[in-house]
């Protein structure tokens, strides 16, 4: 296993689409557990593969407290919303930012596990909000989309300073 670098926002990576998965392959499940690692050492609760730029349709997931509950989702689709919540996000590519985002409050979700499995979940709750989050990813969208220009403009100026800094 590997820890993956992560893409910050603005980097025009974070935009590219992801194309969906054809095949469970080895380099699918190495990917997996890489972005696992990842997620875990950030410490994060979701990434998506367009954030450590592999621009294919697979994102991990592990909202449990002991993260014990690992979840890899090839080719999500959210088939069903239903209701409305908002709920305070961040974000591993936009790091240090947190803002209330409005989304549906449940989720139904058709994926293919790791072992090539097709599933149906309905999430709701952080789930739901997770998962909605992370598919955003994989359509080249971020959480400070859903905000004001002038927000997502003053986000992006003290990220590319941050950035500078570190140079
Ligand atoms: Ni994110």
């Amino acid at each position: 296993m590997a820890l993956l670098p992560i893409l910050h926002f603005p980097d025009p990576r974070l935009r590219t689409p992801a194309a969906p998965v054809a095949e469970i392959t080895e380099q699918v499940r190495t990917l997996a557990a890489d972005m696992f690692e990842t997620m875990y050492h950030a410490p994060g609760i979701g990434l998506a593969a367009t954030q450590v730029n592999v621009p294919q349709r697979v994102i991990v997931v592990d909202i449990s407290r002991d993260k014990d509950q690992p979840l890899c989702l090839v080719n999500p689709e959210i088939l069903d919303k239903n209701g409305e919540e908002e709920m305070e996000e961040g974000c591993l590519s936009v790091p240090g930012v947190f803002e209330t985002v409005r989304r549906a409050e449940k989720v139904r979700v058709r994926y293919l596990s790791l072992d090539g499995r097709e599933t149906i979940i309905d999430a709701d709750g952080l789930l739901a909000v997770c998962i909605q989050h992370e598919v955003d990813h994989l359509d080249g969208r971020l959480f400070v989309d859903y905000l004001s220009t002038l927000k997502r403009n003053r986000i992006r100026r003290r990220l590319e300073k941050s950035q500078a800094e570190v140079l």
